[in-house]
């Protein structure tokens, strides 16, 4: 019997190696053959650690285990898979009304196994790309719809095409997994539970724009994504995934792990360039687009971890059946992230169309505190405050940016009643101005003359006088700043402003 126990950092930040210990220790002394398996997580993260068993019906889950709860579960059966239990986890809500494809392998394999990947239908997107000119492989990301992950939504097949049609010596694929929106945990999840993915979507992003080179900027915040990511690129070239001759194909194609330092502003594609080569992390002006003229100066791919590791999905199974999940121009699924003050918080990867009170409150189940829902941060640091009254907001690019907002990288935090939302527009500009590169001077000055512009408002002096001269500050930064860090800190303040404008009276 097989006895599944993730390895995620999440899980294990809530014992889930002690769980496996204990569970170990009973396997050890069981009579019939007990395999102890460690994958990702399902991402139900108020379940964890989630312990499933493997039955002739499917996998039983058991959750929250805690160490000591081991003994007795066991006594119980937990190896038959009987006891008191969650039941089949495929079929439990949260999961039945998700439509997995980028994550469909997260929390179901051992993420460093090669024989459970291709058991898990790994490598065929790889091996269609493959037998495909590389101009196809770009047309048919072009025809699934597939936007970037990262945020900003750019058609990831026409990034792709720009870059194929560039004339160079040398090209690169870089992978953003500089994670660093509050509320984000998708790109790390997806890394420590199924890296050959996000590796094969490179080695396909490769194969399709001529690049020889590969590298994944990822955040020294996320030490166990970085060490499974090392670890799987060694078995990927033990298999012949990477390196001089893929899969027999005469195609090559490497891939290396670089470890940021810690700022956020590295995840801004030209910095992270930057400090790619070496150098301080620092905005590039664009154009030239990295697209042209990217790494060393070489026409680059750069794209976030889940626009990657949804690649192979699409060439196994067809541009159509991708673009037939969605709405509008957002098609395919997204990955939303609950966090905050939710009571079951974790990962929601369904179709672009569902809304937004759907995933707060029957995904989310409201509020971890029991208190009424007032507010919700989607898509960021830099993205809108939504109150309730926006629940009905579709999850999808074009609804939210009619709506003044941006679902970015699908991260949404709650908020109960009790939270000051003249705070949270003051924390928008604490944060840029910690965070700010200082190349220009519409976000490096004006984050510091916002904090203080708040502090004014709330204190009472001069406060009309000084809710004009916010405005103004963020039209001026909104238009004026060279990248989305300055660009963007105004859609929390507005919309904090424009939907809680009470908690900014004195
Ligand atoms: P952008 O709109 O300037 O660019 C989007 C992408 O399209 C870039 O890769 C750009 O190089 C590319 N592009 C634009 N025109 C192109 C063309 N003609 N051909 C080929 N490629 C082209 O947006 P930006 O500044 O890259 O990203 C801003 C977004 O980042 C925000 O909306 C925010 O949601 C997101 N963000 C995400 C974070 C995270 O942790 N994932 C953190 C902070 C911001
Ligand atoms: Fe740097 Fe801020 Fe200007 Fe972006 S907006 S280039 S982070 S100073």
């Amino acid at each position: 019997v097989r006895v599944f126990v993730p390895r995620d950092s999440a899980a294990c930040s809530v014992g889930a190696d002690e769980v496996a210990e204990r569970i170990s220790a009973h396997a050890a002394a069981a009579s019939g053959d007990v395999e102890i398996v460690r994958t990702g997580s399902r991402g139900m993260l108020w379940l964890e650690p989630l312990v499933e068993v493997e039955t002739a019906a499917g996998r039983v889950g058991y959750g929250p285990v805690a160490p000591e709860d081991v003994d007795g579960l066991v006594a119980a059966g937990m190896f038959a898979g009987e006891g008191e239990s969650l039941g089949l986890v495929e079929e439990l809500p949260w999961m039945k009304r998700q439509q997995r494809l980028t994550f469909r392998r997260v929390g179901v394999v051992d993420p460093l196994s090669t024989a459970d990947y291709v058991a898990h239908g790994g490598t065929r997107g790889l091996l269609a790309a493959l037998a495909m000119a590389p101009a196809d492989v770009v047309e048919t990301v072009v025809d699934s719809g597939l936007r970037g992950r990262g945020g900003a939504g750019f058609p990831t097949g026409i990034k792709w095409r720009t870059v194929l049609g560039a004339d160079a010596d040398l090209k690169f694929v870089c992978c953003n997994a500089d994670e660093g929106d509050s509320g984000t945990y998708a790109d790390r999840m997806l890394i420590e539970g199924d890296p050959f993915t996000l590796i094969e979507g490179m080695t396909i992003a490769a194969y399709a724009v001529g690049a020889s080179e590969g590298y994944v900027y990822l955040r020294s915040e996320y030490p166990d994504a970085v060490a499974t990511l090392e670890d799987a690129i060694e078995r990927a070239r033990d298999e012949g995934w990477l390196g001089p001759d893929i899969l027999g194909s005469g195609f090559g194609f490497d891939l290396h792990v670089r470890v940021g330092a810690g700022a956020y502003i590295c995840g801004e594609e030209t910095s992270m360039l930057e400090s790619l080569e070496g150098k301080r992390g620092m905005v590039r002006a664009k154009p030239p687009i990295p697209a042209l003229e990217g790494l060393f100066g070489r026409p680059t791919v750069v794209n976030n971890v889940l626009s990657l590791a949804t690649v192979p999905t699409i060439l196994a199974h067809g541009a159509a059946e991708y673009a037939a999940y969605g709405t509008g121009r957002s098609l395919g699924t997204s990955v939303f992230q609950l966090g905050g003050n939710v009571a079951r918080g974790g990962i929601v990867e369904t179709a672009f169309g569902i809304t937004l009170g759907e995933l707060v409150n029957d995904f989310g189940g409201g509020t971890s505190s029991g208190r009424p829902v007032r507010a919700v941060q989607v898509g960021g640091p830099l993205g809108a405050y939504l109150p309730v009254e926006q629940f009905d907001l579709s999850m999808d690019y074009e609804a939210f940016a009619a709506a003044g907002a941006m679902v970015g990288h699908g991260g949404i935090v709650v908020f109960d009643e009790t939270v000051d939302m003249a705070a949270m527009a003051r924390f928008a500009f604490e944060f840029c101005a910690a965070e700010s590169c200082g190349k220009c001077t519409p976000c490096r000055v004006g984050a510091v003359r916002g904090v203080e512009t708040i502090d004014r408002i709330v204190s009472g002096t001069d406060r009309a006088k000084n809710l004009v001269v916010l405005e103004d500050l963020c039209e001026l930064m909104t238009d004026g700043s060279l990248c989305a860090m300055g660009g963007l800190t105004p859609m929390p303040v507005r919309s904090a402003v424009r939907h809680f404008g009470e908690d900014f009276n004195a």
